[in-house]
Parts: C-alpha cells; structure tokens; sequence
C-alpha cells in the first residue's frame, strides 16, 4: 500500500463548537500525519468553486451558506493508504448513518453539518488540495527529491 496524502477540511461547525482540538487528536491518533494546515473563511466564490461537483442538487445552497459561515481548518493529511483509512474514519456523509466512533458520529449533527470533508479519490484529493495549498502540496514525501521537505 503507497503513501498517500488527502485532503480534510474541519468545518464551520466543528470551529464554533470548538471540537476542532478533539477532532485532530483522533486524526493524529489514527496515525495520520498532518503536513499542511490553514485556517481561514471560504468566501462564496470560492465555496461554490471548491463544490462545484454539487452544483445544481438541491442541497448546494444550504451547502455553499454553512461553507462560508464562519473558519474551517483546512488539512493535508499524510499515512498509508490516507484516502480510504480517512473515509473510514470520518464516517458516512450523514451523521445520523455514520458509524460508531467515526468522526462525523461523534461531532455532526445533521447535513450539511457533518463537521468534516474528506477528499474521495486520489484524483480528487490531488484537486482539492491543489486548490488550497498548491501542487506541490499532493505529492507524498516519498515522491519528492528532498524527502524530508513537506
Ligand atoms: P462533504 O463530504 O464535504 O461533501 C459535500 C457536502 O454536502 C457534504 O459533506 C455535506 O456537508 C453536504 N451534503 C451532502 N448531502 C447532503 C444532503 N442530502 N443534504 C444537505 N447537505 C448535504
């Protein structure tokens, strides 16, 4: 199994209950090695840019307003298999389905407040983390000339 890196994004939800501590704990825990981080505000433009495979549903209004209202912690996650092992442990989309002890179990509530994202493929996390924190960003430690640079 390669390493690989994902991308999290903590929610808004999850910055205003101020689970955010809580919530890398049991991502550092899982062994997932964070290598990036940023906390800022989306704005709508940017919201419905990095959503925009949600465009047209019937939800993506609700989606782009909770987005933007207020901080997210976005995160470049790094691990063996990082992509599936991070699906695992962030549960299923709606918190209410999500597993036991998933993170979306423990700190969701109802959609869209489900306290996290996490990248679905290895496609989409090269995108998404691209979009926040540059190319370079994707690219496993293991696949740079400089290994020990970030
Ligand atoms: P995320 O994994 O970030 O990807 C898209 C987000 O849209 C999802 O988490 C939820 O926050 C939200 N979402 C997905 N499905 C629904 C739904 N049926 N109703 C409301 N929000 C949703």
């Amino acid at each position: 199994m390669a390493i690989q890196r994902t991308l999290t994004i903590l929610k808004p939800d999850a910055y205003r209950a101020g689970n955010m501590g809580n919530i890398i704990a049991l991502i550092e825990e899982s062994g997932f090695k964070i290598v990036h981080a940023l906390l800022f505000k989306f704005t709508e433009k940017s919201a419905r840019q990095f959503y925009q495979v949600h465009d047209g549903k019937d939800f993506f209004a609700g989606l782009l307003e909770f987005t933007v209202s207020d901080k997210v912690l976005a995160m470049v996650l790094e691990k063996e298999n990082a992509i599936a092992d991070f699906r695992k442990l962030m549960g299923a989309t709606d918190p209410a389905k999500a597993d036991p002890g998933t993170i979306r179990a423990k700190f969701g509530t109802a959609l869209p407040k489900n306290a996290v994202h996490g990248s679905d493929s290895e496609a989409n996390a090269r995108k998404e983390i691209t979009y926040i924190f540059g190319e370079f960003a994707s690219i496993p430690s293991t696949e740079k000339n400089h290994a020990k640079e970030y």
